[in-house]
């Protein structure tokens, strides 16, 4: 009896040891513009194409209006070792923040996800305060054919949020998260 004991929680921790975590984590400074105070996603394992459940606190410390922002993306998938993933379209990009949102929701209006929970989404209309959602359910879409080789795997990204006018980052979030 105690050998099977034994036995399951030697596998057990093998199981522990070698899965891979779910960490979303600030990995700025104190004194940065935005920061995440605390994300939940569930499950551990990001679904593409699935649901998620997300909760999270972000603290926006200035009026976003007229901010120059630039959010700088850096995705590594693991093989053996870490194969960055190249920006075309999708991947290690650099996005303007403000345009693209302007672009995407100036006329739609924000999404459901953020609308619901009263959060703007436009540079010129995000104040200073503290945003929180919490068990939003989300939909992920499925990834267009062209990138559906990235799917399944363990990827790390840092998205960096950079201030082009005072030239400084002034937001960080890391993720490490197997997609499933
Ligand atoms: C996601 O949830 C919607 C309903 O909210 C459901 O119709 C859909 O099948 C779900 N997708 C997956 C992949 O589970
Ligand atoms: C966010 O909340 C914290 C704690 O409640 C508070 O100290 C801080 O001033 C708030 N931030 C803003 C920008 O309102």
């Amino acid at each position: 009896m105690f050998g099977i004991i034994c036995f399951i929680t030697f596998f057990g921790l093998i199981l522990v040891v070698f899965s891979d975590p779910l960490i979303i984590t600030d990995c700025g400074n104190e004194d940065d513009l935005i920061k995440i105070k605390n994300i939940r996603m569930m499950p551990d394992e990001l679904p593409i194409p699935g649901n998620i459940t997300l909760s999270a606190e972000i603290e926006v410390n200035k009026d976003l209006a007229g901010a120059q922002l630039d959010l700088e993306v850096s995705i590594q998938k693991h093989f053996i070792f870490w194969l960055p993933i190249p920006c075309s379209s999708l991947g290690s990009c650099a996005y303007d923040v403000c345009q693209v949102l302007d672009n995407k929701f100036c006329v739609t209006g924000c999404p459901p996800l953020l609308a619901n929970n009263g959060i703007p989404c436009l540079c010129d209309t995000i104040k200073a305060g503290n945003y929180s959602i919490s068990n939003q359910r989300i939909n992920i879409p499925a990834i267009p054919g062209y990138f559906s080789w990235l799917a399944t795997g363990y990827y790390r990204a840092d998205l960096k949020l950079r201030d082009r006018t005072a030239n400084k980052y002034v937001g960080c979030l890391h993720i490490e998260v197997t997609i499933v």
